[in-house]
């Protein structure tokens, strides 16, 4: 048994937190899969977190273009606010790091326009340390807060309402760092490996019951994310995506049909599902 000391108290391994296995509990299914199509948004209601800028914004000026209606969640008060006022949604202040926020968010949705059909959990900031000198416990929580907790916590609010709504779609921006390794942010790459662990296992897991979970993985894009690091990358001759490009792939992921899936977006590639190997199982 092991026993470590937590920040919020006492853990251990004694099976009070119901083991690994504790989620092997039967769900109901559901028969009607509410699915979301780019050519048939009319009517659809989506939230998209970190949508006042970048990618988040991209994706939101395309689902509204084709007539869905959609709530904007984000910090950036300034550019939300002005967005939303642009495409006729509605704008909340919402820190995807604090479950209340993302249950408000959620709310907003249903008491706005009645239901929610998509949830695009896209917020996220480079941590901006290491793990050895240059480590820092703010950044490290914050960039864990927000990559990590801010997808965990979206999906479980808007869980009740796509269960509602007869099903939906839920599609968080993870990274190419979540599939590989990044030098030069190992904590970004450790959270984004986590939201495509989250995605590939509820895909599986919420398809019986109508919800598709998938994952955006884009390579560099040229938002505000990349700071310093876009001159870097402009030295080096490393080609850089167009926020319209991840966009594109949105789309795409969108009209398909899969679940569990992560997308990557690279410069000069078709985007398609990343072929993860299978893992080797036991022998009996
Ligand atoms: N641009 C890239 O190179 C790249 C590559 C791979 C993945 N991504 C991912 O794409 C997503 C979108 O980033 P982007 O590239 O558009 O960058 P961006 O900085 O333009 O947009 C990020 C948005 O998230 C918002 N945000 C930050 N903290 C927040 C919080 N606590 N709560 C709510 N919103 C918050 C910001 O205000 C901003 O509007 C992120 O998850 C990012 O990790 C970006």
């Amino acid at each position: 048994m092991s026993t470590q000391e937590t920040s919020t108290g006492t853990a251990r391994n004694d099976g009070t937190g119901g083991g690994l296995l504790s989620g092997l509990v039967p769900q109901p299914a559901i028969q009607a899969s509410n699915m979301v199509r780019g050519d048939d948004l009319e009517g659809k209601v989506a939230l998209v977190t970190g949508g006042s800028n970048g990618i988040g914004a991209g994706v939101a000026r395309r689902l509204a273009s084709g007539g869905a209606r959609l709530v904007l969640a984000d910090v950036d008060d300034a550019a939300g606010e002005k967005l939303a006022g642009e495409l006729d949604a509605t704008y909340v202040h919402c820190d995807v790091s604090r479950l209340e926020d993302n249950e408000a968010a959620v709310a907003t949705a249903v008491e706005r326009y009645g239901r929610l059909d998509l949830a695009f959990l896209n917020a996220g900031i480079s941590s901006g340390c290491g793990v050895g000198e240059d480590f820092d416990l703010r950044r490290y929580r914050l960039a864990m807060g927000v990559n990590l907790d801010g997808v965990v916590f979206g999906v479980h609010a808007a869980l009740p309402a796509l269960l509602a709504a007869g099903g939906g779609t839920i599609v968080a921006t993870a990274s190419m760092a979540g599939i590989v390794g990044i030098p030069s942010d190992p904590i970004y790459a450790a959270n984004k490996h986590a939201v495509v662990g989250l995605v590939r296992t509820l895909g599986q897991d919420l398809q019986s019951r109508g919800v598709r979970v998938q994952a955006l993985c884009p390579s560099f894009a040229d938002t505000a994310i990349l700071g310093e690091g876009k001159a870097v990358l402009e030295q080096l001759g490393f080609p850089v995506l167009e926020v319209s490009d991840v966009v594109e792939t949105f789309m795409r992921l969108l009209d398909s049909e899969g679940t569990g899936e992560c997308w990557f977006v690279i410069p000069g590639r078709e985007s398609q599902p990343f072929a993860f190997r299978r893992a080797p199982g036991p022998r009996a």
